[in-house]
């Protein structure tokens, strides 16, 4: 018999105890010293043996919780074939640190960030700054909350006035042309903001301490938990033209930012380039 698919509140309270015995693993990790720095992608793309142990304790832990589910993490991978997957089974998706440079020069601006999805549908998720104890998490249809007050995005209407979150991807070739998008943004807005957690930044603009977010080259670990956040705050989360969120470009913004911002990047073809 098949198992009932589980409710967005349960995974959800799940998500909150796994992340925040995996916080305290990497902020303790971190007190004691980087270790194990190895770099991925390109040579300003690091992992450290904080984030390979973090993603194995989430793993255990949710495979303890709820043994039939599958994880997606940033450092391991899928651990099951993402078309073996039934209908209605539960896929977590997992950064076990984000914002791994942050982590690395030790400044307080990364976290662990856990989502629920079913059906490729993100329906709970939270983010939890590992060096603040700052966490923001939602269910899908259930709102968003950071210590049990419910977010509602900034009221900004006027994208002049508005402060802008992005981040960089670490391909040079990539940075080259998010450069390029950023000069020609910087001078239509108050100013840009880069933290380097997408992760954290997309649950500030949730709470409305920035009005707006924009990147290309996320995946699916970076947005899928504060994604969610910003979404159930009432943000517009999407892609450009009509595309959803995903690696092209993820946009964050209140529904009266989201046009305007939204017609700057396609006039400045933030999903093209490398
Ligand atoms: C990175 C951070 C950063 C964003 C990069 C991500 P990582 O994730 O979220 O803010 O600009 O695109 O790759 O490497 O620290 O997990």
């Amino acid at each position: 018999m098949r198992e009932i698919t589980p409710r967005p509140d349960e995974l959800l309270r799940i998500a909150v105890d796994v992340a925040r015995d995996a916080a305290e693993t990497a902020r303790r990790m971190r007190a004691e010293g980087v270790r194990g720095v190895d770099t991925k992608s390109t040579s300003t793309d690091v992992v450290t043996a904080a984030d390979r142990a973090v993603e194995r304790q989430v793993v255990a832990a949710l495979r303890d919780a709820r043994p039939g589910d599958t994880v997606l993490g940033e450092e391991y991978g899928d651990s099951a074939d993402p078309r073996s997957r039934p209908p209605g089974a539960v896929r977590w998706i997992l950064d076990p640190i984000d914002g791994t440079v942050n982590y690395l020069y030790g400044l307080p601006e990364y976290a662990v960030s856990l989502a629920a999805e079913v059906d490729g549908v993100v329906v709970a998720g939270v983010v939890r700054n590992a060096a603040t104890g700052d966490e923001w998490r939602a269910t899908r249809g259930g709102g968003a909350y950071r210590d049990g007050e419910r977010l509602r995005g900034s009221a900004q209407t006027d994208l002049a006035h508005a402060l802008i979150a992005t981040g960089f991807g670490y391909d040079p070739a990539r940075r080259r042309h998010q450069a390029a998008v950023l000069a020609g943004l910087i001078t239509e807005v108050r100013d840009i903001r880069r933290f380097g957690a997408a992760a954290i930044d997309l649950c500030r603009v949730a709470e409305g301490a920035m009005d707006a977010y924009y990147e290309k080259g996320l995946n699916a670990w970076d947005h899928a938990a504060g994604g969610l956040v910003a979404t159930e705050a009432g943000l517009r989360v999407a892609g450009l033209a009509g595309a959803p969120p995903g690696p092209e470009l993820v946009i964050a913004a209140p529904p009266a930012l989201f046009g305007p911002l939204h017609a700057h990047l396609l006039r400045l073809d933030a999903a093209g380039g490398a």
